[in-house]
């Protein structure tokens, strides 16, 4: 079978990692990794593909920095004509960015079989461009990974049980790379000793609805500010932040630096005092190295997290930020509970692909 896997986003490449490792070791699968270009940084894409020995994207449509329209509409183009091209038998997403939206609306139009890998998350909230990315490309997958019971009964909620569609529930494969790579990590990583870190917060701030609005990237940053006047912040920035930032005139006063490979980002997860993000993938990754986390928005798709008291939801208010890193600095928990499939996911998902009747 041959199967093509759009990736473009550094989430994206390290799901892919996990995923492309159980396919190897499957022959009859024969994985063609097209990159749509979406992230272009040599250590917001290159990075991962050395470190992670992830194999090389066969294509990379170069296509990043538009406006949403036109960056899913090139990507739409540019996918659909290597679909055709490759004669492939079915084509596998990634969680919710525009590359994911892109890949399976190209595959669909062309009755290609769509596998979405984190199917079935919901955040309720219309206006973030994941939400409208991850309900359409379910609606249109034939195979649902699920990582969660949660996301399979937000599927269900939704009516897909009168769908053609086939939902398996395959856990995490976060889990399953941060299980891997935490293996190697210290080999591979120095950031510990580079940046002199002993006691600190690691912190990732990168989306649209925090860093596209003024008074919540001002509220995140005073909150952040006052955090850092009492334990060291790491802040490992996205270029969309750093950039922003520089265009409102913010003062950011943390240890910032340029963002990280995924071995010095396990060593800072492994290493550090608490979490603070807005990221999808650092939520769990807290979890997966029983580290707390506070979590700038309104509202998370990974509730088991929150309900569990793992994760606290702060927003974007500098006093709630800052209470609730108080609070859950001085939090212990009990991290052995198993919410994510304990690291088996990919090879699950390999193997249902191998055995898949989906058309
Ligand atoms: C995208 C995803 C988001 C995901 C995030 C992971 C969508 C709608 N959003 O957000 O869900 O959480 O990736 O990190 O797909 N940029 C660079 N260098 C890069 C990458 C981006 O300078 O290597 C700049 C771009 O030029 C752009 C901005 O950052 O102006 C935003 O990039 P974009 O890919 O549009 O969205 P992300 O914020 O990265
Ligand atoms: N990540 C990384 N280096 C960084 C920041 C993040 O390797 O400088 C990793 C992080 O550990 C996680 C993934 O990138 O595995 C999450 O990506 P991101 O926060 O960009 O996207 P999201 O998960 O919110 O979609």
């Amino acid at each position: 079978m041959k199967l093509l896997t759009i990736i473009g986003a550094r989430p994206q490449f390290i799901k892919a990692a996990a995923v492309s490792r159980a396919f190897s070791k499957i022959k009859s699968i024969n994985e063609i990794i097209v990159h749509t270009g979406q992230h272009f940084d040599k250590n917001m894409s290159e990075i991962f593909f050395t470190e992670m020995d992830i194999p090389k994207p066969s294509y990379n449509l170069n296509i990043n920095s538009l406006n949403h329209g036109a960056m899913t509409g090139r990507m739409l183009e540019g996918i659909e004509e290597i679909v055709l091209k490759e004669k492939a038998d079915m084509l596998m997403v990634y969680g919710d960015t525009n590359s994911t939206i892109a890949g399976a609306l190209a595959a669909k139009k062309l009755h290609v079989p769509v596998a979405h890998v984190e199917a079935g998350l919901r955040s309720f909230n219309m206006r973030m461009p994941e939400e409208v990315n991850r309900i359409l490309t379910d609606r249109i997958s034939d195979l649902l990974f699920c990582p969660t019971d949660k996301a399979i009964e937000n599927l269900t909620k939704e009516g897909f049980s009168y769908f053609p569609s086939k939902i398996v529930k395959s856990g995490d494969v976060m889990q399953d790379a941060a299980l891997y790579y935490s293996q190697k990590s210290e080999k591979f990583s120095n950031i510990i000793a580079t940046l002199s870190l002993s006691d600190f917060i690691l912190c990732t701030i990168h989306r649209a609805e925090n860093t596209d609005t003024k008074e919540r990237l001002n509220e995140i940053i005073n909150a952040i500010n006052e955090i850092n006047s009492i334990k060291t912040v790491v802040i490992p920035l996205h270029p969309r932040t750093r950039k922003l930032i520089s265009d409102y005139g913010f003062t950011l006063q943390a240890k910032v630096i340029d963002p990280v490979g995924y071995f010095d980002m396990i060593e800072l997860l492994k290493k550090c005092a608490l979490v603070i993000t807005d990221s999808g993938g650092l939520q769990k990754e807290a979890f997966f190295f029983e580290k707390h986390c506070v979590t700038l928005r309104d509202e998370t798709e990974w509730v088991e997290l929150t309900e569990g008291g793992f994760n606290k939801l702060a927003g974007a208010n500098c006093n709630v930020i800052v209470q609730s890193v108080n609070e859950m600095l001085k939090k212990t928990s009990n991290f052995s509970v198993n919410l994510y499939g304990g690291g088996k996911s990919s090879e699950i998902i390999a193997e249902e692909i191998a055995n898949d009747k989906a058309d």
